[in-house]
């Protein structure tokens, strides 16, 4: 996700810029850039990969006295992750940076290309700075150019820009992304896309809102609303404790990556849907040509949304898949066939167990694809091709965040593959498309089920076990509600099916047997609730969620009636993730640290 600071003042710019872009490594990047203005003249630097390129390549630069200065840390969503693509932007005299995606930018390059602009990057933000130029010249001021270009943006965004003509002045924008001004005791100003790179350095910040454009100059914090009526600037106090603005207000770093949820499958989407397609820059679609078996491989989380995606493949995809746990498959003397491509998912690209299937794969001479978070990890360097789920950095060792972006890209990769085998209609995928489009709504946690769920995990700190049950792709999401219970709470849980109950399991069914049953309206609803049933007559003590009231739970937890089985997936998966929380908090654990367990599994 990428990152946005700004300065404006006569301490050391360089210094600001690449410390406060520092502050924003933990949000994950694959490029940076900082411009600096002074004297009439740009000095700008950009690297490819860790900030400690950009510092290697800005080492002999030392501006001292007034400057201006932008900088960004990208993660590539138009464009690959080069330097060309990287921020800030140029256009003849005006550089700038932005977060968010420019819907329209398409349409405005078209534009700006027949009226003569020479582009030299894949990216939307590209179009702001030549549209920005192309205003000023008939506009009446640098801020009238600004204005007007601004106007003519759809989509998210979060801009700086600043240009030769006005060497004293900062000219920001906001719509959708965040962005913060911030003024420190001698009045210079800063700006960033978080709280965390203005810490120590300012006392005094303000969260623009949306739709608020203006520009700074030594002088002046002039702000105006989106009907542009000029606003007085309202100062917040800036907490002075780093970790906890890092947890942005919440209490663990588990809870923050579970609300981020919405916003990071927003980047999991960008670029990539159409009306009518799924595009992946970073594939070829002749990683497909002659493949008759999809074979995935994980560990934990990871192998619980291949799981996921096993249902999706096979029912959009129509195509032949088999999902294994990676520290099996290793020793199992598995038979690799030409015509199989195969899936590695990894989080930290880093696990040693499916790096090593990887090479397995490889060796045996078959296409190799990854899943991935992280960016130049081993598994992205090894594979044949990457897809990377840009889920930010999650720092809780609970996966959250990473598992709902996996299960989109899967989701995005069956409606992919299906396009290539013709085995869905243009109207059926159309209609899928649109689904993806409501995933980030459906995340939003809804005003009070956070607390009902705090509320009601009082009940469930005791008992000689939990049962997650689902079916269909409700059976690896009990999986992985079972797996984030377990890590957090340290209670017994076991995912199963709902329907496999009655084959063993059922014979556990009392008062302090909890199951939590994944009772979905759009996926076999009416045998799943006759598995509960059962065990209901067995007096197991039931929480049901569902959309549909259950009279025979315990405790009921209401969802939304949304259109589709997809939808009710990230809603449940949302509530199993705040479930296992609230009861680990009770239970008085470390949520994000959990006993015995590391965040990236290196050895076997
Ligand atoms: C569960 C969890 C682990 C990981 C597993 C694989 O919350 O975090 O089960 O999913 O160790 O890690 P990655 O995905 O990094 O390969």
């Amino acid at each position: 996700m990428c990152g946005i600071v700004g300065y404006l003042g006569s301490k050391k710019t360089k210094d600001i810029l690449l410390d406060g872009l520092q502050e924003l490594e933990y949000r994950g990047y694959d490029s940076a850039g900082i411009a600096v203005l002074q004297n009439d003249d740009f000095s700008v630097y950009k690297a490819v990969g860790k900030l400690v390129n950009l510092q290697e390549k800005a080492a002999a630069f030392d501006p001292s006295g007034f400057a201006i200065g932008i900088g960004h840390t990208r993660w590539a969503t138009h464009g690959k992750p080069t330097e060309l693509n990287a921020h800030p932007h140029l256009g003849e005299s005006s550089y700038v940076v932005h977060n968010g995606i420019i819907e329209n930018y398409a349409a405005l390059k078209r534009e700006l290309q027949e009226s003569g602009a020479h582009f030299l990057s894949q990216t939307d933000t590209e179009v702001i700075v030549h549209l920005f130029e192309k205003e000023l010249r008939t506009a009446d001021s640098a801020f009238d150019a600004f204005t007007k270009t601004i106007s003519q943006l759809q989509g998210a965004f979060a801009i700086l820009l600043v240009t030769k003509s006005e060497d004293r002045t900062i000219f920001f924008a906001k719509q959708g992304s965040p962005m913060i001004v911030g003024r420190d005791a001698d009045g210079e100003k800063y700006f960033a896309s978080s709280d965390t790179p203005l810490i120590g350095k300012c006392s005094d910040v303000i969260y623009l809102d949306d739709g608020d454009y203006g520009y700074v100059t030594p002088e002046t914090i002039a702000i105006f609303d989106k009907k542009s009526n000029k606003k007085e600037p309202h100062f917040s106090k800036l907490s002075t404790n780093k970790l906890s603005a890092q947890k942005g207000g919440f209490r663990f770093f588990m809870e923050k990556e579970i609300y981020e949820q919405s916003e990071v499958i927003i980047d999991t989407l960008l670029g990539r849907i159409f009306d009518k397609e799924i595009h992946f820059e970073e594939l070829d679609s002749k990683l497909f040509d002659g493949i008759n078996e999809i074979k995935l491989c994980a560990c934990g989380t990871s192998y619980h949304s291949a799981l996921v995606s096993s249902y999706l493949f096979e029912r959009y995809a129509k195509i032949r898949v088999s999902v294994e746990i990676a520290s099996e498959f290793r020793y199992k003397e598995p038979l690799l066939c030409q015509d199989t491509l195969f899936v590695a998912i990894s989080q930290s690209g880093e696990t040693a167990d499916t790096l090593e299937t990887l090479k397995m794969a490889k060796e045996a001479g078959l296409k190799t694809l990854v899943i991935c978070n992280v960016d130049n990890s081993s598994m992205v360097r090894l594979a044949d091709a990457s897809i990377l789920t840009r889920a930010g950095i999650e720092k809780g060792v609970a996966s959250t965040k990473a598992f709902a972006t996996q299960v989109v890209v899967f989701w995005m990769l069956s409606l992919y593959i299906a396009k290539l085998k013709n085995s869905l209609t243009t109207e059926q995928i159309e209609k899928q498309i649109s689904l993806l489009r409501e995933v980030p709504s459906v995340l939003k946690i809804k005003e009070g089920l956070h607390e009902k769920i705090t509320r009601l995990s009082k009940r469930y700190l005791h008992g000689h076990g939990f049962f997650f049950i689902g079916r269909d792709i409700f059976y690896p999401l009990a999986l992985e509600g079972a797996l984030k219970l377990k890590e957090i709470t340290y209670l017994h849980a076991e995912g199963y099916p709902s329907g496999e109950m009655k084959h063993g399991p059922i014979a556990l069914a009392d008062p302090e047997l909890f199951t939590i049953a994944l009772l979905p309206q759009h996926m076999l609803y009416e045998k799943s609730k006759s598995n509960v049933e059962e065990l209901s007559a067995r007096d197991s003590t039931i929480c049901a969620i569902s959309p549909v009231e259950f009279d025979k739970a315990d405790d009921y937890i209401k969802t939304s009636d949304v259109r589709d089985y997809m939808l009710e997936f990230f809603e449940m998966m949302v509530i199993v993730q705040l479930l296992s929380m609230e009861i680990a908090i009770r239970l008085g654990n470390d949520v994000d640290m959990p006993r015995n367990l590391a965040k990236s599994v290196t050895v076997e």
